[in-house]
């Protein structure tokens, strides 16, 4: 390990059992030498296994429902006093549609539902910056990251109303990063991870289809979970302190690529192979 994080503060929203990859974060952040506190929605604490990560890592959890600003008021005054000081990064780890998980179609969503999700995936980003922000609790040279997908950028059609998601919460880092910068010195941005198997993962139809094409379609292969932490530590350290308002791929190469040979030679007629 390298004390990339040695006496760094942090909050980290999202990790629900092993296979998050927040809880990769939040075990990558402490052996790097961080403190931190963790947190998830109620209904997320009595299901998973946070408290597990909260012994392994010494850290205390705060329940706060993402889309509650008065919950994140109270996970932010909180920390701040269990911490002892200001906050120096900050992991949004958050992703659910209600439409995915009713198996509705994309083209006939129930938009009630469609409010949620993008309340819980994409809203709750403007509403953890926007209290952090208006509490003065970021120290300078801080960095808040959020995870997303590149559905946000291209047809993935299963991803459903989380591409609409996806592209309004990575909007959201450049539009608040911008003023996070220039008034806090603080960086903001987004990484665009491959398909990764964890609890949101394996909700999204025919991920199984996803992972095996993208591993295909990537020079590197799909990054895994504690890849994606590995990749994360390095944004929350000293060491990237002029990165903000980018959407970053952390994908194997996947987003650049147009065909590998690997999935071309599945559709070549026989004799020209
Ligand atoms: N798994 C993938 O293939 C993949 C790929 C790219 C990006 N991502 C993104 O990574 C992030 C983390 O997801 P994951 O794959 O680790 O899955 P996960 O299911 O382990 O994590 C999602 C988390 O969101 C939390 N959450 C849901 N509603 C909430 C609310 N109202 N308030 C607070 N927390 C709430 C859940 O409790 C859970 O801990 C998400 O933003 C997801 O979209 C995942």
């Amino acid at each position: 390990m390298y004390n990339l994080l040695k006496g760094k503060k942090g909050i980290i929203f999202g990790a629900l059992d092993e296979n998050s990859i927040a809880w990769k974060v939040a075990e990558r952040a402490h052996e790097e030498g961080a403190i931190f506190v963790l947190t998830n929605a109620q209904v997320a604490l009595r299901f998973g296994t946070i408290d597990e990560l909260a012994a392994k890592t010494g850290s205390q959890v705060i329940p706060a429902d993402a889309t509650s600003v008065e919950d994140i008021q109270n996970l932010v005054d909180k920390s701040m006093e269990i911490l002892g000081g200001k906050i120096d990064f900050v992991l949004h780890s958050i992703g659910m549609s209600v439409n995915v998980r009713k198996g509705n179609h994309y083209t006939t969503q129930n938009y009630e539902y469609t409010k949620i999700g993008w309340d819980v995936s994409a809203v709750s980003f403007h509403k953890v910056m926007g209290v952090l922000y208006k509490s003065n609790a970021m120290n300078e040279w801080g960095s808040i990251v959020a995870l997303t997908y590149m559905a946000a950028q291209r047809v993935f059609p299963d991803y459903n109303d989380m591409a609409d998601n996806k592209a309004y919460l990575e909007s959201i880092a450049r539009s608040f990063g911008y003023f996070f910068g220039r008034d806090h010195k603080v960086r903001v941005n987004t990484i665009s991870q491959s398909p990764t198997l964890t609890t949101a993962g394996k909700g999204v139809k025919g991920i199984d289809g996803f992972l095996n094409y993208a591993e295909k379609m990537s020079p590197l292969g799909n990054a895994t979970a504690l890849e994606c932490a590995d990749y994360t530590i390095s944004l929350f350290s000293d060491l990237t302190k002029k990165v903000t308002l980018q959407n970053l791929f952390h994908d194997g190469g996947f987003s650049n690529m147009g065909i590998s040979q690997e999935v071309m030679e599945l559709f070549m007629d026989k004799e020209e192979e």
